[in-house]
């Protein structure tokens, strides 16, 4: 109702916009006809009288001459009449002509309207002119009396002066019909419009309605209904990241699971298992959470939504662990979800593992400087064991259509073939390493196969934007599919798989954070371990030792920083937190031999009698401890030559509950485009990261506090149960989409069919 009376009073307001105007137009050409009629007449009137008025046309005269005028006025509509002689003096006048009208006040008006429009010489022509007087207005014509056509000057002026009331009473009267006519058009047509839109709306609405309750086939409205419905996700996908509901939780991350797939079980597909079962020397059984970005991400997601995770037993006692369908529980004693272990022959493993894996897609995807290799036993063995875990995945999905997560570059090709055994399965696959760009990608044989592959996932996600447009220019360069940049995606055989960057995060809050001793404590006892006065200042990195992460040029970092600040010697200690990694990689085994003898060196170049610059801890370290130091460090340098994210800094953060401590972090890692507040660095130039370790040993506490304070707000908010919860929202919404499509496709049938 108040649409219809706002378009009604918009349609009043411009409909007498338009009479005003209309009225104004008329007017003023109505009164320009008028007094160019006027003037005419007054031609004829003059031309008429003419000889009559010259024959008395002297002074003298003024008797006859006045007679003559008066036979001239009694033409309706003429109020008087003059004769003014040559010069303005007056000859002869009618009786009721308005006193203001003398022959000097016309010569004067004349003379300016000459002046004014340099029209030159007027004396022969006619000149009109409207006079306001206080009895209305009137319309004043001079006429020049010339003997004859040759005559040089014209002997006067004859005044005729019009009554202008009828002219004013005619503009009136068409004022009153323009807008009684105006108004009647403006009503008419603001009936008929709203009638008429309110029929056809309600018939729109009905048939809306219709095809919504699928009774209706009418093919128009599908790209309404279509865009309806995507505002309707949108919005609903940020409400329910922006918050309408907290921060986001293991329980929220519950929820939206139940919410969006009732009922489903989340089997997570990764090579790395969360939980390693080792046989220690005793012969006890011991349990080992590895050194793994993916564990610290995922294990958290699993525990919030139960499930599944199926992933390589490696362990010297995972086999005595499980069931007899290979299954545990875990986590050990808070049991929450199922370990599924697949077992490998070792040549599976040499091959598909340490050989694809490792030495092929491992530096492809990194710029680390490492050659890949590509061998065609290890790509037939990825093969076989990506089709062995697709079986296994399958086997635990309990529906047709269950909500699988594929983890990193070591299941390309699962995602497809899991989407071969179960169509309708929701696959999220994510990449948590750098994906290359094209032409780098253009050195593995088997890049197509790859893209291939991992488009049987319903979404991939990267870690940054970057590495989604590098997967793009990828299908577009070896593939033939259908990139529909609008809605990111890649589409291929009539389904699309989304493209997106999810960052990945780590659990928060932290429980091994929250878990560990009072800072005082933990630097007390690494301080201990350490040999360390309680002066000294500790500087921490904790990694898997790979060439990815930059270990040498981070120690090299710490000896430029000695060498330009000796302030810092035998103060200073770099403590190097080493997990050995894929060891029988020959690379690798050369790595920890290089970084070993780096750190030898620089010891022997600064180190002294109870001081040593740099401790190299090749070991595995368990939580508990790597947050112990965390919390004991005065610094902590993240040094990537290039990591898709590196959660090693992120859990610094979470480790600094006490808000001290300074990171420094390697810009080619995704984290330092979260994590601002670290002291960023390009770790190949040492002079920039020596510059930064100094000023980090050097920051006054309440910098410290303002940097970590913000990092540690950024990762309350963008947990890893955010994460999780934005793909498998995303994952819902596609899944919902698909199953109308679906059923458009199906209701669009007959339209098809009667066309046909
Ligand atoms: O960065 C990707 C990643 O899968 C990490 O999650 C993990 O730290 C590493 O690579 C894998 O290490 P590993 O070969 O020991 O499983």
């Amino acid at each position: 109702m108040k649409r219809v009376a706002r378009f009604l009073l918009l349609l009043l307001a411009s409909g007498s916009l338009l009479t005003w105007g209309a009225a104004t137009v008329v007017e003023r050409t109505t009164r320009h006809w008028f007094e160019e009629d006027i003037l005419q007449r007054a031609g004829l009137v003059a031309d008429g009288a003419r000889g009559e008025l010259l024959a008395h046309w002297t002074p003298g005269q003024g008797e006859a001459l006045a007679a003559s005028l008066t036979n001239i006025v009694r033409s309706e509509r003429i109020l008087g009449a003059e004769a003014c002689a040559e010069g303005g003096q007056l000859l002869a006048r009618t009786p009721l002509l308005p006193p203001q009208i003398t022959c000097a006040a016309v010569a004067k008006r004349v003379a300016e309207d000459v002046a004014k429009n340099d029209d030159g010489d007027i004396s022969r022509q006619i000149w009109g002119s409207v006079w306001g007087l206080p009895g209305g207005k009137v319309h004043v014509t001079a006429i020049p009396l010339v003997q004859t056509a040759q005559a040089a000057q014209p002997s006067g002026l004859l005044l005729l002066v019009h009554d202008l009331a009828f002219v004013e009473r005619r503009e009136a009267k068409t004022r009153s019909f323009l807008l009684v006519a105006f108004g009647v058009l403006i009503l008419v047509a603001s009936i008929i419009t709203v009638v008429s839109a309110r029929l056809s709306w309600r018939g729109f609405r009905k048939e809306l309605l219709r095809f919504i309750q699928g009774e209706s086939h009418r093919k128009e409205f599908l790209p309404i209904i279509r865009d309806v419905r995507e505002l309707v996700e949108r919005i609903a996908a940020e409400r329910e990241l922006e918050g309408q509901s907290g921060a986001w939780s293991p329980q929220r991350l519950k929820q939206t699971l139940v919410r969006h797939f009732p009922g489903e079980k989340v089997v997570v597909l990764a090579n790395r298992e969360p939980y390693i079962h080792h046989r220690a020397e005793d012969g006890s059984i011991q349990v080992q959470h590895p050194a793994s970005g993916l564990v610290t991400a995922v294990e958290p997601v699993l525990r919030a939504c139960s499930g599944v995770w199926v992933a390589h037993g490696t362990g010297s006692a995972d086999r005595d662990s499980v069931d007899r369908q290979d299954h545990v529980r875990v986590p050990p004693g808070e049991e929450s979800y199922s370990l599924r272990r697949v077992w490998l022959t070792p040549e599976e493993e040499k091959g598909y593992y340490y050989g694809l894996a490792n030495e092929g897609l491992w530096p492809l995807c990194h710029l680390a400087h490492m050659r890949p290799l590509f061998r065609a036993q290890d790509w037939a063995a990825y093969q076989a064991v990506n089709l062995k875990f697709a079986d296994a995945v399958c086997k635990e999905a309990e529906s047709d259509d269950p909500v699988v997560l594929v983890q990193d570059y070591h299941f390309a090709l699962a995602p497809r073939l899991i989407r071969e055994r179960l169509p309708r399965a929701t696959i999220m696959t994510f990449w948590h390493i750098p994906w290359p760009n094209a032409e780098r990608l253009g050195i593995c044989p088997w890049r197509a196969e790859l893209v291939e592959g991992l488009l049987g996932s319903s979404i991939i996600g990267f870690q940054t934007q970057l590495y989604c447009n590098n997967f793009f220019d990828s299908v577009d360069r070896y593939l033939e599919a259908r990139i529909d940049r609008e809605q990111s995606a890649v589409v291929q055989h009539a389904r699309a798989t989304r493209v997106r960057p999810y960052p990945i995060s780590i659990a928060w809050p932290m429980d091994w954070a929250s878990q560990a001793p009072p800072v005082e404590e933990c630097r007390r006892s690494v301080f201990a371990e350490l040999g360390l006065p309680d002066n000294a200042l500790l500087g921490v990195g904790v990694d898997r030792l790979d060439y990815t992460k930059g270990i040498e040029e981070r120690f090299l970092a710490v000896e430029r920083l000695l060498d330009r600040f000796p302030e810092f010697v035998g103060r200073f200690t770099f403590v190097q937190l080493a997990a050995p990694s894929r060891s029988l990689i020959e690379h690798y085994r050369q790595l920890e031999q290089t970084v070993g003898k780096t750190a030898d060196r620089i010891n022997a170049r600064f180190g002294r009698e109870g001081y040593k610059p740099i401790q190299l801890q090749r070991t595995h370290h368990e939580p508990p401890t790597v947050y112990r130091y965390y919390r004991a460090a005065d610094l902590c340098y993240v040094s990537s030559l290039d990591d898709g994210m590196n959660l090693v800094a992120k859990e610094f953060v979470a480790g600094r509950d006490d808000e001290h401590g300074v990171l420094v972090l390697s810009q080619f890692t995704g984290a330092s485009r979260e994590l601002t507040e670290a002291l960023v660095v390009n770790p190949y130039d040492l002079e920039e990261a020596s510059s930064a370790l100094a000023s980090a040993l050097n920051m006054p506490k309440d910098e410290q506090s303002d940097r970590i304070r913000a990092m540690r707000a950024f990762l309350a908010e963008f947990n890893v149960y955010r994460w999780a919860g934005a793909m498998l929202g995303d994952a819902a919404r596609l899944r919902k989409k698909a199953s109308v499509l679906g059923r458009m496709a199906e209701d669009s049938a007959p339209i098809r069919d009667r066309s046909a």
